[in-house]
């Protein structure tokens, strides 16, 4: 999509698509406040006008962190934030070192591995079902459905999808179930403190866990893949960078913001007006659809000298790929901790290592998500 961003950047970087009414917008400084300026970009963007929602998708919204404005936004964030704290995260940092050892130790035999499909996909979801405290048999279910659940937010432009709809209902259940448990017998887990949290004597309602538990398998599973898988896609095609890397792994924090930048895993958020807005010299309408391209504004040669160029040493490197403003990515640092042991066991296990196969690669589905779906590398 880079060479058409550009484009976009240069001659159209305020767009209008007629025949959907959605607004996009390309440019950096534009992205930027069009994702901070809550009053007047609105988080809760229904269906398309015309599109019905049904009740639950209504209450679902409603009651969830990244489609909801202050004051009720503010609430659930600092509800959110007692249970999932630094603390808890940094915790987690032996166990996820383990499971990308397990992972890898299954094909160092070969000599040969799907670096998405058996390492980058498989690591989020067990790290998330662990965190929430879900049994590790159900991971596959939960993979499923926030599969089906990150394609299907193509839904925005209209269309409905059924699958979607019914991992929803199935989620939902699932859940319930597990809340109502963890309300008779409290674990050290998220969904316990979650029902445990309070902030001046406000705790979160069951349908706020509800949601929030599922925007952590739509939000952290197939982001943080594509984040660790677009390091290494990146890496290969570069390999003066590996080789640097190589030399000084004290770079790999520098590697993964630069994946971030480069191969944004977001490529797109949303938000609708809430009045008419005035942005670089257009007026957008109040009520309207707008597309924030942070895919785009992490190329903007306004901000970033040479944004084509992959460099990890980049400093500063103020990108947005987490979003910015008060829906600043809650999973960052996860994100960033499970990026950072992901790379350094794989880079550190997996000598001589490169593709199987030069080519193209299948992308991931829909147009938010970055990233391919399969990955084959052949190492020593
Ligand atoms: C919000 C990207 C991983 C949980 C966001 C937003 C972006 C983003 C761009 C802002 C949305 C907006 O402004 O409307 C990413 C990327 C990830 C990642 C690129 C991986 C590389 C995670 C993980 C978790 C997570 C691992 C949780 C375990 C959330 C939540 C929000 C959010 C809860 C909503 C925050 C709010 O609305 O206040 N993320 N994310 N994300 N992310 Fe992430």
């Amino acid at each position: 999509p880079y060479p058409m961003y550009q484009t976009m950047r240069q001659s159209q970087p305020v767009m209008h698509i007629e025949s959907l009414d959605i607004w996009s917008v390309f440019r950096y400084a534009d992205v930027k406040t069009v994702l901070s300026d809550h009053a007047r970009f609105s988080s809760q963007y229904g269906r398309p006008p015309g599109v019905d929602e049904s009740a639950s998708e209504q209450a679902r919204r409603r009651s969830t962190l990244i489609t909801t404005d202050p004051p009720h936004h503010t609430d659930l964030r600092s509800l959110v934030n007692r249970a999932f704290t630094p603390r808890a995260v940094d915790a987690l940092e032996p166990r996820i070192e383990e499971i990308a050892n397990e992972l890898l130790d299954k094909h160092a035999a070969s000599g040969q591995i799907d670096f998405v499909k058996d390492f980058s996909y498989p690591l989020p979801v067990i790290v998330i079902s662990e965190l929430l405290g879900i049994p590790s048999e159900d991971r596959d279910r939960f993979k499923h459905w926030s599969d089906e659940i990150v394609a299907s937010a193509d839904q925005v432009l209209g269309n409905t999808d059924a699958k979607s709809d019914s991992a929803h209902q199935e989620m939902g259940a699932y859940f319930h179930e597990i809340i109502q448990e963890r309300r008779k017998s409290p674990q050290s887990d998220l969904i316990s403190a979650l029902i445990e949290a309070e902030v001046d004597s406000e705790r979160l309602t069951e349908e706020d866990i509800l949601s929030f538990c599922w925007l952590l398998l739509v939000a952290g599973n197939e982001t943080t893949t594509n984040l660790i898988g677009n390091a290494m896609l990146t890496l290969l095609e570069q390999p003066q960078q590996l080789a640097l890397l190589r030399q000084n792994p004290a770079l790999l924090s520098g590697a993964i913001e630069e994946s971030l930048r480069y191969r944004s895993p977001v490529q797109a958020m949303f938000r609708m007006t809430t009045e008419d807005v005035e942005i670089a010299g257009h007026t957008i309408p109040a009520g309207k659809r707008v597309v924030a391209w942070i895919g785009s504004a992490n190329r903007d040669e306004e901000k970033f000298a040479e944004p084509d160029q992959f460099d990890i040493t980049r400093n500063p490197n103020p990108h947005i790929a987490f979003g910015h403003g008060i829906h600043f990515c809650l999973g960052a640092p996860l994100a960033r901790l499970e990026a950072r042991i992901a790379l350094s066991t794989a880079l550190e296990r997996l000598q001589d290592v490169s593709r199987v196969a030069d080519g193209p690669l299948e992308p991931a589905r829909g147009f938010i998500v970055h990233g391919v779906t399969s990955l084959p590398l052949k190492f020593s």
